[in-house]
């Protein structure tokens, strides 16, 4: 039996990169909006997973599950039990209403219906009846009330898929955001418990994104001012928004030379750019290995997955 059904949403613009972050985090191809799998993942690093189920009994026959529930004496206080629906099977709501109190009715303790401690969960998917503990908490949008924000910051969903891009499962990565601007990709990883430092050629902006840091309780000296093409040290993975030369003027040769500056810090880079500069990366010696856009109006980011070959 599998453990975890992880629910997904997106919007149809988000597909692409949203596919981009489940190939790291899970390995595999995403073909729909929910996913079984025997691997935990904390959800709430994804914006894109609405909740996880973890799964106490699935079974073709629902009997099956309420007998489950009878002979394990389930006993829980401040509970509900919610439908959830899927793209794939369609439940009726009426339905769903009923299996939902024949879930609740052999467990002993207490319903709350508005203050549940404990939200127990069934969804039905091809011919499958899931039954399990629902966790669906958000804790990723704390973060948007930064102190200092500016108009060409990432916005938060964003700066948290990169950084899932970025590291994948393996939070001991040492990352680096060596153009961190205000540092929302900076404060997004440190909430995920990852190693980074950030660095910004800007002293007003390196600033601000200290007091950020300050806001919310982090070290501000993981930010620094610093030209990012004087540094020495080594890390595992780049995260680089690129300068778009967008409110003040940034030619093409600087973002070159900066891409240049990435070639010592670190064997793999995420770059954030206007423009598709996959040639120049190859050129540079990187090989793509993904790539996906992220659109919002006329604006469009390239977010690129590069190794050194
Ligand atoms: C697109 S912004 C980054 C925005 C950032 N991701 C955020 O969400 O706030 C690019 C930043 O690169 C900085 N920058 C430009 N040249 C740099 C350099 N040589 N070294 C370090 N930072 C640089 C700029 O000051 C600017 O803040």
């Amino acid at each position: 039996m599998k453990k975890y059904l992880y629910f997904y949403n997106y919007s149809p613009n988000e597909q692409a990169i949203c596919e981009m972050e489940f190939k790291y985090i899970f390995h595999d191809n995403m073909l729909s909006k929910y996913y079984l799998t025997n691997q935990y993942f904390d959800y709430t690093r994804s914006v894109f997973i609405k909740g996880r189920l973890d799964i106490i009994k699935s079974s073709k026959s629902f009997d099956d599950i309420i007998h489950f529930i009878e002979s394990n004496h389930m006993c829980y206080y401040d509970f509900k039990v919610i439908y959830l629906k899927n793209e794939i099977t369609h439940v009726d709501y009426q339905e769903s209403l009923q299996r939902c109190r024949d879930i609740a009715f052999p467990i002993d303790g207490s319903v709350n219906m508005q203050n549940p401690q404990t939200i127990f969960a069934i969804t039905k998917i091809k011919e499958t009846w899931y039954f399990g503990i629902y966790h669906n908490q958000t804790v990723w949008s704390q973060n948007y009330e930064k102190p200092h924000s500016y108009s060409h910051s990432l916005n938060i969903r964003d700066a948290r898929t990169l950084v899932n891009i970025a590291v994948g499962n393996d939070l001991k990565l040492k990352v680096v955001d060596p153009c961190c601007g205000i540092g929302t990709v900076v404060l997004e990883a440190l909430s995920m418990g990852i190693d980074i430092e950030g660095f910004d050629i800007n002293r007003d902006v390196a600033y601000q994104a200290r007091l950020n840091l300050e806001h919310f309780g982090y070290d501000a000296h993981i930010i620094q001012r610093k030209d990012m093409r004087t540094l020495t040290k080594r890390y595992d993975v780049i995260i680089l928004d690129i300068p778009y030369g967008v409110y003040s003027p940034f030619t093409y040769q600087q973002q070159l030379s900066l891409l240049e500056g990435t070639l010592d810090l670190a064997p793999m880079l995420v770059l954030v750019s206007h423009i598709d500069m996959n040639k120049d990366l190859e050129k540079l010696g990187y090989q793509i290995v993904d790539q996906a856009t992220i659109q919002k109006g006329n604006f469009i980011r390239y977010i690129t997955k590069a190794i050194q070959k």
